[in-house]
């Protein structure tokens, strides 16, 4: 916008004398020319508007607009000097900032959350360590306790420390297109054979419902494709009672929307991720366990890190609450999908969907 202006401290009466399309659009202004004010109230943003029309000085501010969005713009004036008839001119710029301070708060509520995750269980080492040399010294059966306790924390340490490596790996390679040619079905049975032991430790079965393997190829990374199966499996295990069954369904050859389409009309459900390609097969893999289920609410925010259902924080599920953040970005590497159906106390049921080749 080019602002012009007759009186110093008048600071209401500054007229916008040109103003672009999108500044028009961004302020819903309705006409060529008109009040600042009306327009923008920000004082700050007036008084550096006017600091470059009387002060010829150029600076700058930050401002929210307020409004359902809140939307964070920086505000910079340049001096333009005096117009033939004798007012100041300024030149104002306005660029919407949003997105990258929302990105600044997104790393920054990251690094708090990590930290935080770090701290409890180097607090808890540091606590048993200090009893370990005080009265528990002479105390073999505590000391046996205490070590159990201090490896399993030491674990926890050493997994969550894994995922963070393993999130900001496929995060960096996010947008370079997996090579490998997987063979889906392949990959899901790998999975459940190696978690069987798990599985029959907590007394849970897993069905699968497959077609043949060297039937449903994709282009993908192996490990990756891997690591989003295995992290659906544990955690249909990990919330899952005991006697219960976990249910794998493989289908090939679907379009995006049969991949995505509706499992439990009576739960809820959630879109978490689509592909943005049209005239693709894709290869299907539903987990569905008879858990303890999620409540409507939980479904937008199961990608974000960190987020845990309250309640299953502590307690006998112990987890990051970085796997399904990992699914996400890596269907996202992939090109794929993922849904989320879900009903409080009558199981979850997950599905991806890749490209097929
Ligand atoms: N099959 C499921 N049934 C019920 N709740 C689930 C299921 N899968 C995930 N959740 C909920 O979603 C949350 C996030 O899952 P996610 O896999 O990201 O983390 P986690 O399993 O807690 O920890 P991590 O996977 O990092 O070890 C879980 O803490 C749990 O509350
Ligand atoms: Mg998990």
């Amino acid at each position: 916008m080019v602002i012009s202006a007759q009186e110093p401290d008048d600071l209401i009466g500054r007229r916008f004398i040109l103003i672009n399309a999108s500044a028009r659009e961004t302020f819903q202004a309705q006409a060529e020319t008109g009040l600042l004010v009306t327009l923008i109230r920000d004082p700050q943003v007036l008084e550096t508007v006017d600091e470059a029309l009387f002060g010829a000085i150029e600076s700058e501010t930050l401002f929210s607009m307020g409004g359902a969005q809140g939307r964070i713009l920086r505000a910079m004036a340049k001096p333009l000097g005096e117009a033939p008839d004798g007012s100041r001119l300024a030149l104002l710029v306005l660029r919407d900032e949003t997105d990258a301070r929302r990105a600044e708060q997104t790393r920054a509520d990251f690094l708090a959350n990590a930290s935080h995750e770090l701290r409890t269980p180097l607090a808890s080492l540091s606590g048993f360590i200090e009893t370990l040399r005080g009265h528990a010294k002479e105390d073999p059966k505590a000391r046996d306790r205490f070590l159990g306790i201090m490896q399993g924390q030491a674990e926890r340490m050493s997994r969550l420390v894994d995922d963070l490596m393993s999130l900001s790996r496929i995060e960096m390679n996010e947008h370079v297109p997996p090579s490998d040619r997987v063979d889906f079905v392949a990959a899901t049975q790998d999975v459940v054979d190696a978690l069987a032991l798990m599985a029959a430790d907590r007394q849970v079965s897993f069905a699968t419902d497959m077609p043949a393997r060297d039937g449903t190829f994709i282009t993908g990374d192996r490990d990756q494709v891997i690591q989003v199966i295995q992290n659906l499996a544990d955690n249909a295990l990990k919330y899952s009672p005991a006697g219960s069954t976990i249910r794998l369904a493989v289908e090939g050859g679907l379009t995006a929307e049969q991949a995505a389409e509706t499992w439990n009309l009576e739960a809820g459900r959630m879109t978490l991720l689509s592909p943005d390609r049209a005239g693709v097969r894709y290869v299907r893999l539903r987990v569905t366990d008879a858990g303890v289920g999620l409540a409507r609410e939980h479904l937008p925010r199961l990608t974000e890190r960190f987020y845990r259902v309250e309640g299953q924080k502590s307690g006998e599920r112990p987890g990051t609450g970085l796997g399904l953040a990992i699914v996400k970005h890596i269907v996202n590497r992939h090109r794929g999908g993922f849904v989320v159906e879900s009903q409080e106390g009558k199981g979850a049921s997950f599905t991806v969907y890749f490209p097929m080749i």
